[in-house]
């Protein structure tokens, strides 16, 4: 019998398990130390998917703001889903499920930096005004995405603010 799929605030019974499936789904990178930084920061939220007792996908948002300006904002990532569970829509649920939480607590637009053919399914455009914390590869400009979630069309600008754990400039090229 298959296990049904459970989209969660990350639970203690899945913190050993997250190490493991970052290594999984990222082979060539090392993200253990980011993530670990993240999981002890207040500023983000924290998404498991679990089948069973197995956490299958995981996906981080870090709230934060921008310069000058009112609105909430976040960052989506890292976002991982065990190589033997890619492809089936568990991503894609576990932003999903993100962007509805940041919605209902006010946050007016999110940002990531990714694969825009995959993003672009979750609704993120390319190319966003917002000023990263460092400067990307000029080459990167269309995996700088953004979304708002407050109803406007209209991407926001301004420098973005994020917690200690992304301000190292080889998170961003
Ligand atoms: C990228 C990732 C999070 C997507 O999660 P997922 O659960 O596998 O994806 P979903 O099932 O939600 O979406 C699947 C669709 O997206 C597409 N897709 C998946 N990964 C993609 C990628 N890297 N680039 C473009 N499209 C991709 C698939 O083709 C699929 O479409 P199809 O069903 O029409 O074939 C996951 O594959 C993963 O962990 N990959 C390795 C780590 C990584 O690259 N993380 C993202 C960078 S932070």
């Amino acid at each position: 019998m298959t296990d049904t799929l459970r989209l969660q605030e990350t639970q203690p019974a899945d913190r050993p398990q997250i190490p493991g499936l970052y290594a999984a789904a990222f082979p060539e990178e090392d993200l253990a130390a980011l993530v670990e930084a993240l999981l002890a920061d207040p500023a983000v939220l924290s998404l498991s998917a679990v089948a069973g007792e197995t956490l299958v996908g995981h996906a981080l948002f870090t709230r934060g703001r921008l310069e000058g300006a009112a609105e909430h904002v976040a960052l989506l990532g890292p976002i991982a889903v065990h190589p033997q569970h890619q492809r089936t829509g568990i991503g894609q649920g576990l932003i999903t499920e993100g962007l509805a939480r940041l919605k209902a607590e006010g946050v007016a637009q999110v940002l990531v930096l990714g694969d825009p053919s995959y993003y672009s399914r979750c609704g993120f455009r390319p190319e966003s005004r917002v000023v990263p914390p460092y400067p990307l590869p000029a080459e990167w400009g269309q995996a700088w995405q953004w979304q708002r979630l407050d109803g406007s069309e209209a991407d926001l600008a301004g420098r973005l603010m994020l917690p200690a754990p992304w301000m190292r400039a080889e998170l961003w090229g």
